[in-house]
């Protein structure tokens, strides 16, 4: 028995979470394995409900269970809410909680997706890289903190802070996740087994000890991984301009939040990303996507990345890897056939609805 606590949050979280849960279900009957799905409240529900982001009940569920399925948390009408009030804290409070410090955010190019993205063919073909974020530290974490008054006017401050253990687990996930890379690529693409690790050393104190700790944890466990570092404003070109140099992007939380976001786009769609929060002893899983609320309730949403996030569930917290590709294959094959969301039509293509999308993948699985 596998216990997956599902929180779809708000806006199109519940649609597309919906869909994922399909998947979930179709992967335990052909693992034969029972699955128990536990329905949880976190982000604007909860606050309508209960009066805040993240109730004790909804965490300490989340701590009791094997694994986490999240929506998307958020909407206009909890965004003047106080800062320890916004359904934001959900997710932050959820990260620190289950002490998910590293988010792997793959941005893969569906073929048949290529013309949707705004960069050309030539440029995007065949990406497949992996951002690996710091998720439990840095500025969003660090305190001191706040909005405060002083002498007569108002400071923000926010703090940027790292420790070195902070910096050598997060440095040993992604050495670890290139090696396996190197190792399951077939072609042996030229960037692949390669961590780049990207900081603002020129400029940042956390960012020279960053570079560092992880220099150094690279010499003593990964010798045979090639690393090299960029400062995070040429990151954020190169990724525009070349983006097939990179395999694995090793990069602090603020840092990973935002390249993340530009890596998705490379890929067509934000829509098609999903995500691991990965830690010692638990793990949260959910599309890099927002909850789009202008599009929330009318079927328009893409599931794609709600359910490659499951994929990225069973391969991560159930060792299935096999069937995790299964589940990408059998997205390919209905892109393949010409069936779209609408964020992801262009002309002459079928576009379906969030469910149909979600019955599409089952079927193709
Ligand atoms: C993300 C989101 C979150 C973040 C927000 C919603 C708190 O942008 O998961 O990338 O900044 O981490
Ligand atoms: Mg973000």
């Amino acid at each position: 028995m596998f216990k997956i606590a599902v929180i779809p949050g708000d806006g199109i979280g519940t649609e597309v979470t919906s869909q994922a849960v399909r998947i979930l279900r179709k992967a335990s009957q052909i693992l034969n394995e029972q699955f128990e799905f536990t329905e949880l409240k976190a982000g604007g529900i909860a606050i309508d409900t209960f009066g805040k982001p993240l109730p004790e009940d909804t965490l300490k569920a989340a701590l009791a269970s094997d694994a986490v399925l999240l929506g998307a948390v958020g909407g206009p009408k909890w965004d003047n809410l106080p800062y320890e009030l916004k359904p934001e804290q959900a997710l932050l409070g959820l990260r620190k909680g289950l002490e998910l410090y590293a988010n792997i955010r793959p941005a893969i190019m569906f073929q048949p997706l290529i013309e949707t993205s705004s960069l050309k063919p030539e440029i995007v073909g065949g990406i497949d890289i992996v951002v690996v974020r710091e998720l439990t530290g840095g500025i969003y974490f660090g305190r001191p903190a706040g909005i405060l008054e002083e002498g007569g006017t108002r400071r923000g401050v926010n703090t940027m802070t790292y420790t070195v253990p902070e910096i050598e687990r997060i440095a040993h996930t992604a050495f670890k996740l290139a090696k396996t890379r190197n190792k399951s690529r077939e072609t042996g693409s030229r960037s692949a087994g390669r961590v780049t690790s990207v900081d603002k050393a020129n400029i940042l104190h956390t960012s020279m000890l960053w570079r560092e700790v992880v220099n150094e944890i690279q010499k003593k466990n990964y010798p045979d991984i090639k690393l090299d570092h960029m400062y995070v404003d040429n990151a954020s070109m190169q990724l525009i301009r070349n983006p097939k140099q990179f395999d694995v992007i090793l990069t602090e939380n603020m840092f990973g939040d935002i390249l993340s976001d530009e890596a998705s786009m490379l890929t067509g769609s934000i829509g098609m990303l999903p995500s691991a929060s990965i830690g010692e002893k638990h793990a949260l899983y959910e599309p890099v996507h927002g909850s789009a609320p202008d599009i929330a309730g009318k079927g328009l949403a893409n599931p794609i990345a709600s359910i490659l996030s499951a994929a990225m569930l069973l391969e991560y917290s159930l060792k299935q890897k096999e069937l995790a590709r299964k589940i990408f294959r059998a997205v390919e094959v209905v892109l393949n056939e010409g069936y779209r969301t609408a964020d992801i039509a262009s002309q002459s293509k079928n576009v379906l609805s969030t469910e149909d999308m979600g019955r599409r993948i089952e079927a193709a699985l």
